[in-house]
């Protein structure tokens, strides 16, 4: 288990030939397709009707089959998580703990297979997929350990004498998690070991678009030792999420996606007139670098490319809005233009690959839409090419590169590869933190400066979740750099930290009087 040093899961030097040659033809034996995906609980149909996920590396490769649950099959749902429950909260920690901890070894066993799903399904390439699953076996293990610790016989408070007070950690009922396409495997078991630790029962309900990685991990999970009624799968779409979220048993959501669904989460859980449970959100962000003319170019662009294109731009934490000092925003233009042009698009297992596609037609007009509304009113300084030949059809946004001539120009998130720019004078910097602020989002913050004073009063003014200091923005790693924000982003608490396990659990102080 994860003990109170660093002990992330251990990762593959891409540089070696030898290591890349073996994990390419590990994921080349991974089956081609996953067939019967669908929901996962007692009595749950194993047929309906099944539809085909294609990949949107091509939109044409097929990457498997997956029954959706339908709304009314959510009460089944609950009855069974109801009875799992009644069991698994009275599981000891240490049994729950030994459970997922083995989930993470055998994710790790499996990072071969579980990539090659990932750049199918979700178009990652080789880097993300293995982040990926990296981050994915580290929840299990920090979270594992974070149990073991706060979870189990309790803390006794200090009290008067004759009286023992002890406080204790519980579960608190069957707890939806609703999770995002971006991080279909590490999102997806984050949310679901934190709650299932904390001894709750879960109905997980993966995104619409990569149904079959969850079912893959569904699977492991029930293979680690976890019950198939405290554990359940429910994917589907918005009016599956909706239903279960609106089920008077719903015991808490943790919810990672878009403000505006967070919004209507809170709003259905808001109108039940029964118990006010938790909701826990991570969403989204106008994640902003401040550049001033002390940083080092060179390590600049390398920051920028990787916080703004790195997964296509598809990480809530990427870069979208990058503030040069106008004293070196021309030189270091041309660098970000330069490196921009060097980034290769292309089939994600190909290990030369820098980007893959978005992850569907919809993500890919959307983007498209917005290059195009740029180009109106703004300045598009670089457009990449995207792929064409036998990938032609799949949803691929190049990189794009948008000067903007204000800061508010640029009003919502963009979830994809597109850096906008803006510059400012040294003297308006306090004017372009107001901006920042005003936008009310507080995920990531970049600073690139090598004076102490800019540094400090930029981390000072702006209450951003993660704050990232003359390096990228992207990759918080779990128990080292605990990830979330606040305000438009999120309720916190942070996703791989210590406090994250809590939220999912019903304190409770049991006071006898000896
Ligand atoms: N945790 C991820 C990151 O830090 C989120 O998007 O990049």
């Amino acid at each position: 288990l994860y003990g109170e040093s660093r002990n992330n899961s251990k990762g593959l030097e891409f540089g070696l030939a030898r290591d890349r040659s073996r994990l390419v033809e590990d994921m080349a034996k991974a089956p081609r397709a996953v067939e019967g995906a669908g929901p996962l609980y007692p009595g749950a149909k194993a047929r309906g009707n099944e539809r085909s996920v294609l990949s949107p590396v091509d939109g044409a490769t097929r990457a498997g089959t997956v029954r959706e649950a339908s709304a009314d099959e959510v009460p089944a749902m609950f009855d069974a998580g109801l009875k799992g429950f009644a069991r698994w909260s009275r599981t000891p920690v240490d049994q729950r703990a030994a459970a997922i901890a083995r989930l993470g070894d055998m994710l790790e066993a499996e990072t071969p297979r579980l990539m090659a799903l990932l750049a199918r399904e979700a178009g990652k390439t080789l880097p993300d997929g293995l982040a990926e699953v990296r981050e994915a076996v580290d929840f299990c293990r920090y979270y594992a350990a974070e149990a073991v610790k706060q979870f189990g016989e309790g803390t006794l408070m200090p009290g008067p004498t004759g009286e023992e007070n002890r406080y204790r950690l519980r579960g608190r009922g069957v707890f939806v998690c609703v999770s995002p396409w971006n991080f279909p495997l590490a999102i997806f078991l984050g949310q679901i070991t934190a709650a299932l630790l904390a001894g709750n029962a879960v109905i997980a309900k993966p995104a619409e678009q990569t149904p079959l990685i969850a079912f893959e991990a569904a699977k492991l999970i029930h293979a680690a030792g976890v019950p198939e009624d405290v554990f359940i799968l429910a994917p589907g779409g918005r009016e599956l999420g909706a239903a279960l979220v609106a089920e008077p048993r719903v015991a808490g959501v943790a919810f990672t996606g878009s403000t505006e669904t967070a919004w209507a989460i809170n709003r259905s859980l808001a109108a039940k007139r029964g118990p006010i449970v938790p909701l826990i959100a991570e969403t989204g962000g106008i994640n902003a670098m401040l550049v001033d003319a002390t940083a080092l170019p060179e390590q600049v662009c390398d920051d920028v490319m990787m916080s703004a294109f790195r997964s296509a731009g598809q990480r809530c934490s990427a870069l979208r809005l990058l503030y040069l000092q106008e004293d070196v925003a021309d030189k270091q233009l041309e660098m970000l233009k330069g490196a921009a042009s060097e980034l290769s698009l292309g089939d994600p297992m190909d290990p030369a690959t820098d980007i893959g596609p978005v992850i569907d037609l919809e993500a890919r007009d959307r983007l498209l839409a917005h290059v195009e509304e740029m180009r109106r009113s703004q300045k598009v300084l670089y457009a990449g090419e995207a792929p064409g030949g036998t990938l032609a059809r799949g949803t691929w946004v190049a990189p794009h590169i948008v000067e903007l001539d204000r800061p508010d120009a640029l009003t919502r998130e963009t979830f994809g590869p597109i850096l906008h720019v803006v510059r400012y004078k040294a003297s308006d910097l306090p004017k372009m933190l107001e901006t920042i602020a005003a936008t009310g989002y507080g995920l990531t913050l970049g600073v690139h400066s090598r004076i102490d004073a800019t540094v400090a009063a930029v981390v000072d003014r702006l209450s951003v979740g993660n704050v990232y200091v003359n390096r990228n923005t992207i990759g918080a790693v779990v128990g080292t750099q605990p990830f979330g924000g606040s305000g438009l982003s999120g309720t916190g608490p942070k996703a791989g930290g210590p406090a994250y396990l809590g939220r999912f659990a019903l304190e409770q102080v049991v006071s006898i009087n000896t």
